[in-house]
């Protein structure tokens, strides 16, 4: 369970400021000529950062509103900078469809941007009354309403615990379960009724904020595409290459960390470097965690539980 939420999670900063830009550019240092793939493109901050440095960015997006700023970007950078709309899952396949081979660069920063979360009509706030909704790709298959509709309660709670105590996850599980035996589970407001989260928050998390985000996680399967995308990204990067991991929630911070781990090469740092053999042909040589500055998380509050995870690759004969 997080334990370090803020008041809604897994977005980017007010005016879209993107988050531990500065540690990024310092860890992953990228550099003129490069490759980069920018998987989670938002209101592309970071991927602007990696064209001024003279990189050649592949931005991918799952939401069709990011692929009409990529356009607008592309005016300033030229074919620098290529969009393919899909989950960054595929990475390796939209790599391909443009002729890359290999990349010197991953970026993955998770989670929803600002602008989805302010939209009231896609359902990822609880700050307005809208339609159970929440995907980040409008043409996806699943809706929230869909999952609150159809899941057993047990399925519900499992789904609720990636946010959630266990406690709480089955208290929610049977809220929605009574709701919807009653017909009032409709809207984003149903939903924060159903599971008493109407109240006022005593402290610095609104009652909702744990529910919906496991609800969104669940809607876009995103610890799902998360574990698709690591061993991709690892595939991809050249020796030398750099894999970076923003997230902004544990249980996706936990899994890029043993991700990072499980592939730290023998002999490099760490504690999978003693690790018994086989040998992996390639792995990191290094991996290092950075979490935003004082001066970061004050100016943007929601940068707060930001963390950024970094691995460098090598294969074995590079070594
Ligand atoms: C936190 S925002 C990224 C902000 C961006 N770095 C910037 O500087 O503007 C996350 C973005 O990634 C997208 N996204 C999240 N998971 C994705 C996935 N599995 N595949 C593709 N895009 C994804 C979301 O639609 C959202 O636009």
């Amino acid at each position: 369970m997080s334990n370090s939420i803020p008041a809604e999670v897994g977005m980017d900063g007010p005016q879209h400021e993107p988050v531990l830009l500065r540690e990024l550019l310092e860890a992953a240092a990228p550099k003129e000529g490069e490759y980069w793939i920018d998987g989670t493109f938002g209101f592309g901050g970071h991927a602007a950062a990696l064209l001024e440095r003279g990189a050649r960015v592949l931005a991918m997006d799952r939401d069709p509103e990011a692929e009409q700023r990529a356009a607008l970007l592309r005016v300033t950078w030229g074919e620098r900078l290529s969009f393919v709309r899909g989950n960054f899952a595929e990475m390796e396949a939209a790599a391909a469809g443009i002729g890359w081979d290999s990349v010197d660069g991953v970026v993955l920063d998770l989670g929803i941007s600002s602008g989805q979360l302010d939209d009231p009509s896609r359902g990822f706030s609880f700050r307005w009354d809208a339609p159970l909704d929440m995907r980040m790709d409008p043409a996806g298959p699943v809706t929230a309403g869909d999952l609150l509709q159809e899941l057993g309660e047990e399925d519900l709670a499992r789904l609720f615990l990636v946010a959630a105590r266990p406690g709480e996850s089955r208290r929610l599980a049977r809220a929605v379960v009574r709701a919807r035996e009653r017909g009032c589970l409709q809207t984003t407001g149903d939903f924060v009724t159903a599971i008493g989260a109407a109240r006022p928050s005593r402290g610095r998390i609104h009652p909702a904020t744990r529910a919906f985000l496991a609800l969104r996680m669940a809607v876009n399967d995103e610890l799902g595409s998360l574990e698709r995308a690591l061993p991709a990204a690892l595939r991809l990067l050249s020796s030398g290459g750099r894999l970076a991991v923003i997230s902004f929630q544990s249980e996706e911070d936990r899994r890029a960390k043993h991700f990072l781990r499980e592939h730290l090469l023998r002999g490099a740092e760490g504690p999978s470097g003693a690790q018994e053999s086989p040998e992996p042909e390639e792995g990191f040589v290094r991996q290092a965690r950075f979490l935003p500055s004082e001066e970061e998380s004050l100016r943007n509050p929601r940068a707060r539980s930001a963390r950024l995870r970094v691995g460098w690759k090598k294969t074995k004969e590079d070594l």
